[in-house]
């Protein structure tokens, strides 16, 4: 009988290394688990431009399918990827189902505002947290597939904290109150990063980790267990975005020291806008540091006691702030005298 087709098999010929075991760990079979062989080899720099899987054997006839900018390792790696990447796709949770929204019972007027302000400033951060992220992903070579994979899942939770503030805003008689436009300048200098690390330094160490303070501090201001589960599973996620940035940080210091001095102007940026913003309480952020103030208070009559928790975590965050920097091996700028928050610092340690 003739054949249906030719066999021509020369794809048989054509392989990455050949033989490979990976075997599962406790944790299942993991992305550090099939690092093996030459396929745990990441190159200091990449000349990958055509999508190639790394360790796949590369075609001569391929497109560049790909303009990636991102092909020195030392601008996105962090040890840490593979590790992140899994703990985010075994603890993703469902805005629908993961909330007890039947826990929510009607509120104050002046709690729900409050409330649905917070909401719809939250709404517009996270938006953020997801846009600026998700340019930098297709700008990175396949052979930095750890942190790219790390920066998607990080999308997916974006989407989802978006989400869940929207349906907070929703979900009790309220609605969206007015855009605050509070992300503006931050969102402003976010995107005119022209390079990761200084993206990373704005998003994850000082914008998400500001959010992270709030969310972690979310039992102080919830009414309701809905609340306290929005806040709890949101803070889990955002503790990975900023290790993300902070990781990575580190292992840029160590492998790019020259990049310091950089590092270290875009921390001073991030500190002059802490700084500016402890001395304008009432500017951009007005609605958000009301509406926060109203809900640990527990309403407009006990705003000064709102006002006096409001203090505490914004010196909860700085203090944050100056942990993460640290742990990313920028801490001489608190001790040097460089940084612009040295007196804040000092003052909210008192
Ligand atoms: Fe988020
Ligand atoms: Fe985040």
């Amino acid at each position: 009988m003739e054949p249906v087709l030719d066999m021509q098999l020369d794809w048989m010929d054509q392989q990455g290394s050949w033989g490979a075991n990976a075997e599962p760990s406790k944790q299942g079979l993991t992305l550090a688990d099939i690092q093996v062989g030459a396929y745990g080899d990441v190159p200091d720099e990449s000349d990958n431009m055509t999508g190639r899987p790394r360790g796949a054997g590369a075609r001569p006839d391929s497109y560049r399918i790909g303009g990636y900018s991102v092909r020195s390792k030392h601008e996105i790696w962090l040890e840490n990827a593979s590790f992140l990447y899994e703990e985010a796709l075994q603890r993703q949770w469902s805005s629908a189902t993961d909330v007890p929204w039947d826990t929510i019972e009607p509120l104050p007027d002046d709690i729900e505002q409050a409330e649905c302000q917070l909401a719809t400033f939250l709404t517009e951060v996270e938006f953020v947290a997801g846009d600026v992220p998700a340019r930098w992903i297709a700008q990175t070579t396949p052979d930095f597939f750890e942190p790219r994979n790390v920066l998607l899942a990080q999308v997916m939770d974006e989407a989802r904290h978006m989400d869940v503030f929207r349906k907070r805003a929703l979900a009790n008689g309220g609605g969206l109150m007015g855009a605050t436009g509070g992300t503006a300048g931050v969102v402003g200098s976010i995107d005119l990063a022209r390079d990761f690390t200084e993206m990373s330094s704005r998003l994850h160490i000082s914008g998400e980790g500001a959010v992270l303070t709030i969310f972690r501090m979310g039992e102080l201001m919830a009414y309701n267990d809905a609340e306290k589960a929005m806040y709890r599973l949101c803070a889990q996620d955002e503790a990975r975005h900023v290790a993300f940035g902070v990781m990575h940080m580190r292992y840029m210091s160590e492998t790019a020291p020259e990049r310091r001095e950089e590092i270290d102007c875009y921390l001073d940026e991030a500190e002059r806008q802490i700084l500016a913003g402890s001395q304008n309480p009432a500017g951009a952020q007005a609605e958000s540091s009301e509406s926060l103030a109203i809900l640990l208070g527990g309403g407009k009559d006990q705003y000064d006691e709102g006002v006096n928790k409001l203090i505490a975590i914004r010196r909860r965050q700085l203090q944050e702030y100056q942990k993460r920097v640290r742990s990313a091996s920028f801490g001489e700028r608190f001790d040097n005298g460089r940084s612009p928050i040295k007196e804040m610092l000092a003052a909210s340690a008192a």
